[in-house]
């Protein structure tokens, strides 16, 4: 198949192919979704082994309108309005009781419906074209880092899909935060965008699942599918270091051989020398290192290092997210210093 190239312009082309049965990957402010209408099971079906992704791992539904939220959830609870209000358009999924129009396919077989209204414009705009709410996971290969250019998702999906649109960089890095409003109390099943704190703000109490922060055992229940698989991850092993810049600066230091990638925090990158280097942003400034980190980890892969150091931030605000897919792209082997 060859695959479209289409400028931000050409959302009307975009909406077209959609409403036809094709998939096509489109610009979000968090990362390229790979997008098709949730109402035909056949090009959804054709999303997921075009990714790759296993069967038992469920779609975000992404509307264009408010209005769009109740043909695809019901029994909304006053508290996803109250959200929606404050986050929406924006980097927030909901998991919401689903409607019966909406296919097992997407949901997985869940009773429940992620849902999010995204800001980026040329997806707004394409979600209108089409005039169906679309199913849209990451444009990425199934367990590669989430592609947050055009370019990103031509490495990895060119041949695989209808279109891509080129939106150029996503400008928050990370996917949205997935917060389950079908279980009380509300439960955080995967940091994003949209901090914790940010939550708690407008739904009191928030429980950070388990998955966001540790390995889960074998048998343990999984809420969000995605959450168990290794993910964003390059060939080479990640070791993340969590502290402060300086503590894990030194630790890494003394470790480094040529083959060793460090992807660090700017402050400190003249300290690492006779290996690969790569900065994500400064220490202080979370929401860059989010918008940076799944580039980087793509560029250190390119790089073909033995072993991947990062400097790891904590989990206020962003962080939480930040660590999050460094501790999944590291497969939880983390050093706290
Ligand atoms: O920012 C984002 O959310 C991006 C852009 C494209 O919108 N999308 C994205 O989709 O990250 P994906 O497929 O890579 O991640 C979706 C996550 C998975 O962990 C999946 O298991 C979870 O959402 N999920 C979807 N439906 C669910 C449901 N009904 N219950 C629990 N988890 C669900
Ligand atoms: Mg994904």
């Amino acid at each position: 198949m060859d695959t479209l190239l289409l400028t931000a312009e050409q959302t009307d082309k975009a909406g077209e192919i959609l409403a036809h049965g094709g998939i096509v990957a489109i610009p979000t402010e968090t990362v390229y979704g790979l997008a098709a209408s949730v109402y035909d099971t056949n090009a959804i079906e054709n999303v997921f082994k075009a990714k790759g992704r296993p069967q038992d791992n469920p779609l975000i539904v992404h509307i264009s309108s408010l209005e769009q939220l109740t043909s695809v959830a019901k029994n909304i609870p006053p508290e996803a309005y109250e959200l929606a209000k404050r986050f929406w358009p924006g980097p927030l999924t909901m998991i919401l009781d689903k409607q019966d129009s909406i296919s097992d396919t997407v949901t997985a077989g869940f009773s429940t419906v992620a849902v999010r209204f995204p800001s980026h414009e040329t997806a707004l705009r394409i979600i209108s074209a089409a005039n169906v709410p679309l199913a849209a996971p990451s444009a990425n290969l199934s367990g590669s880092p989430s592609p947050t250019e055009a370019g990103h998702v031509y490495a990895d999906l060119n041949g695989r899909i209808d279109a891509i649109v080129d939106g150029g960089s996503c400008s928050v890095g990370v996917e949205s935060t997935i917060v389950s409003l079908f279980e009380r109390p509300f439960r955080l099943l995967r940091p994003g965008g949209i901090t914790l704190e940010q939550l708690q703000s407008v739904l009191g109490e928030v429980v950070v699942d388990r998955a966001v922060t540790a390995k889960l055992s074998e048998n343990e229940k999984v809420r969000a599918p995605g959450m168990k698989y290794r993910h964003y991850a390059p060939k080479a092993p990640v070791r993340a270091v969590k502290g402060s810049g300086r503590d894990t600066a030194e630790y890494i230091r003394s470790r480094i051989t040529e083959k060793t990638a460090v992807i660090c925090y700017r402050e400190y990158a003249d300290e690492f020398s006779n290996c690969y280097v790569y900065v994500y942003g400064d220490e202080t400034a979370k929401d860059e290192l989010a918008r940076n980190l799944f580039s980087v980890l793509r560029e250190t892969d390119a790089a073909c290092p033995d072993i991947i150091y990062i400097q790891c931030p904590d989990d206020s605000g962003i962080g939480l997210a930040v660590a999050n897919r460094i501790k999944k792209a590291a497969g939880f082997d983390i050093t706290e210093l």
